[in-house]
């Protein structure tokens, strides 16, 4: 309760800060000002000078926690992964975008807590989730001579989990394993329930493996140097649990992104107040990231292998990846499930799962955070696409439709029928006027 209220206050207080006619309402900034600073100095204290915010359990085929907090925990992460999982070694497995911002504090930290680190960096992007990179990282591993019990930590965005989990899961049938998210999508989505991957040539994710982290440590401030389309991309997901399961979040999500805030921020460091605000931003993100978080557990919990209601979780991914993949991945993850969620939306009122008005918020929130709700690609071309998916079962694929915000259905589409749903999902150039689309 206390977190919403002062949401709406920080909301009132960001948003003033930006009005220009600041001295004729000093008075009311002041008040706002103080009746902020005093809320959140004393939830602050109450989490333990925000470092970590909170603990969620996931009980799956492995029993770990995810931690989220602020300021300090990567600092912490070599104490907490000695406590959780031992072992001698740790290889770190990052990008050069990440490498070069978070490597050393990471290796630091590792180093106090006994470790002895190797460090493996690879081009930053969605191309490099292919076998190349991934038989790389095994090498190293072999190379290094590291044993089942020591440790792979892969620090990064979606793409650095998905080959480091798979790259653990599969070096010695299996060795330990650490995520520390340093995106929004992969704090909320990746680096939890234990999905890891590589593309192959055909499809997105096509070789794989299940396997659940060890913990997950996510500490939030790392997303303060993300850009504003890497954080659109995790908006994508939050957004997608909203739809799934959480009306709640989806009307939170209607005031503005705190995290586009911080950027903002960042984007003036004149500000005096800026480490201050920031803190407080961080400490809401970390809120959406807990709730998103907590939804995965749940259906993970109940689903961990993906043979019915995690199939949930698809929801725009399977019209997503046809886009991700129609574009040579050029169309990020988190654009082009966007897409694929308002074109699901769209089709489920056809077929009747949902009525006009739920497929309209659908898109109106995708667009309220720059995300498109469209594509360019036919309905011919995403059908095949579609088609060199994995999720294709038989003759039928199962699709994940909307039938009110905050609750989704699966529906077993027929081979044979599936363009003509895509087709029905599709804006037609003249809907569009002014609508934001991809492709
Ligand atoms: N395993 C799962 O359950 C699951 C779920 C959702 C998505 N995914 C996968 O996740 C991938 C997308 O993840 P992503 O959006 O995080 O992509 P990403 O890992 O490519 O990261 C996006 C970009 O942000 C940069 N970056 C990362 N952290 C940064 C930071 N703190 N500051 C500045 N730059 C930073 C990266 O270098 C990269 O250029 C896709 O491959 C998708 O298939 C997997
Ligand atoms: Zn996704």
């Amino acid at each position: 309760m206390i977190i919403k209220s002062n949401s709406i206050i920080l909301q009132n207080f960001v948003e003033y800060s930006y009005t220009e006619n600041k001295t004729r309402n000093s008075v009311r900034f002041m008040l706002l000002y103080w009746h902020c600073a005093v809320s959140v100095y004393l939830e602050l204290v109450m989490v333990r000078n925000i470092q970590l915010v909170k603990t969620i359990n996931v009980l799956a085929s492995k029993n770990y926690d995810i931690l989220i907090g602020t300021d300090g925990l990567l600092d912490d992460s070599g104490r907490i992964i000695r406590e959780t999982v031992g072992g001698h070694t740790a290889a770190i497995i990052t990008d050069d975008n990440v490498a070069p911002l978070y490597g050393q504090r990471l290796t630091d930290s590792l180093e106090r807590s006994g470790y002895r680190v190797v460090l493996h960096v690879f081009p930053h992007g969605e191309a490099s989730k292919n076998s190349e990179t991934y038989l790389s990282i095994l090498n190293l591993l072999a190379a290094e001579k590291l044993g089942r019990a020591d440790v792979l930590v892969a620090l990064g965005g979606g793409v650095v989990g998905d080959l480091g989990g798979f790259a653990a899961a599969s070096y010695m049938r299996g060795m330990r394993f650490v995520q520390i998210p340093t995106t929004l999508l992969a704090a909320v989505d990746s680096s939890v329930g234990g999905k890891t991957a590589i593309n192959l040539d055909a499809g997105k994710n096509l070789a794989g493996a299940f396997y659940q982290p060890d913990v997950v440590i996510c500490d939030i401030s790392l997303q303060s140097t993300l850009t504003d389309d890497i954080l659109r991309d995790g908006y994508a997901e939050v957004i997608k649990y909203a739809i799934l399961s959480d009306k709640e979040l989806f009307e939170l999500l209607k005031t503005p992104p705190p995290a586009t805030t911080a950027t903002t921020l960042i984007s003036q460091p004149s500000s005096s107040t800026l480490n201050y605000q920031l803190s407080i931003i961080n400490y809401q993100l970390s809120e959406v990231v807990a709730r998103c978080v907590s939804i995965k557990r749940d259906i993970v919990a109940g689903d961990e292998y993906e043979h019915g209601i995690r199939k949930l979780l698809n929801l725009g991914h399977t019209v997503g990846h046809a886009i991700e993949l129609l574009s040579g991945y050029t169309t990020t993850h988190g654009h082009a499930i966007a897409a694929g969620m308002g074109i699901v939306a769209r089709a489920g009122v056809q077929l009747g799962t949902c009525d006009a008005q739920c497929s309209k918020d659908v898109s109106e929130m995708l667009l309220r955070y720059g995300l498109p709700d469209n594509t360019n690609y036919e309905a011919d071309e995403l059908t095949r696409a579609c088609l060199s998916d994995k999720k294709r079962d038989g003759d039928s694929l199962t699709m994940v439709f909307p039938d009110r915000i905050g609750h989704c259905v699966l529906k077993e589409i027929p081979i044979s029928e599936l363009e003509t749903v895509i087709d029905l999902g599709l804006m037609r150039a003249a809907e569009r006027k002014g609508s934001g689309n991809g492709g």
